[in-house]
């Protein structure tokens, strides 16, 4: 349940202009990758985007317990959620192991759209980067099909100290590898 402690709304300073980098963790889960950056990365702000709101309050409770103001998590869906971004704002949009819906005819619930991807393009900086990372690799194919145009692909390895996600931790351990791209904006 929220309490006015852990009910967050996107930090005004963090908006700013002058602001440090914002970094968005899509479909944040419970923050197991939006906390860990968070306390490796001080000098960015980590903003969790998640539909589901205990999952949400989970995220700012951690964050809370942890001291970390560059973190905080957001109840939104789809790309609704991201309208109060203001355009050219996020350094980095992370978006890992969205749900798949495998189903052909669930196929439309899937996040990663047209619609959706224009909003990241309009909230990511010019020199921002959106990063991928799914097990599903006919999911994984649509969404390189949707960035064929507008984006080029640069290395994975950005040199940043970085931490598994929750599912990536889950996949790796069965000794599957996920599919991953870093993209940027044209
Ligand atoms: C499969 S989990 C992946 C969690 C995390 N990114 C990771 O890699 O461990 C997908 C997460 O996205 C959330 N989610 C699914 N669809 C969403 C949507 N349309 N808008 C916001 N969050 C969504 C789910 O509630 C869930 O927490």
């Amino acid at each position: 349940m929220s309490t006015p402690e852990n009910q967050h709304s996107i930090p005004s300073t963090w908006l700013v202009p002058s602001a440090p980098p914002l970094e968005i963790d899509f479909g944040c889960h419970r923050g197991a990758f939006l906390i860990g950056m968070a306390a490796l990365h001080p000098a960015s702000n980590f903003l969790g985007i998640e539909k589901q709101s205990d999952r949400v309050d989970k995220c700012n409770a951690r964050a809370l317990r942890l001291g970390l103001n560059n973190a905080a998590a957001i109840q939104g869906l789809g790309a609704e959620a991201l309208q109060p971004l203001p355009t050219a704002s996020v350094s980095i949009f992370h978006l890992y192991f969205p749900d798949p819906w495998p189903k052909r005819r669930h196929s439309s619930r899937r996040v990663f759209q047209k619609k959706f991807l224009s909003e990241i393009r309009r909230i990511l900086r010019p020199d921002g980067v959106l990063r991928l990372m799914t097990d599903d690799a006919p999911y994984f194919g649509e969404m390189r099909e949707l960035t064929r145009e507008g984006w080029a692909e640069i290395p994975w390895d950005d040199g940043r100290e970085t931490v598994l996600t929750a599912f990536e931790k889950t996949f790796r351990n069965r000794g599957q590898i996920p599919n991953q791209a870093a993209l940027k904006p044209l």
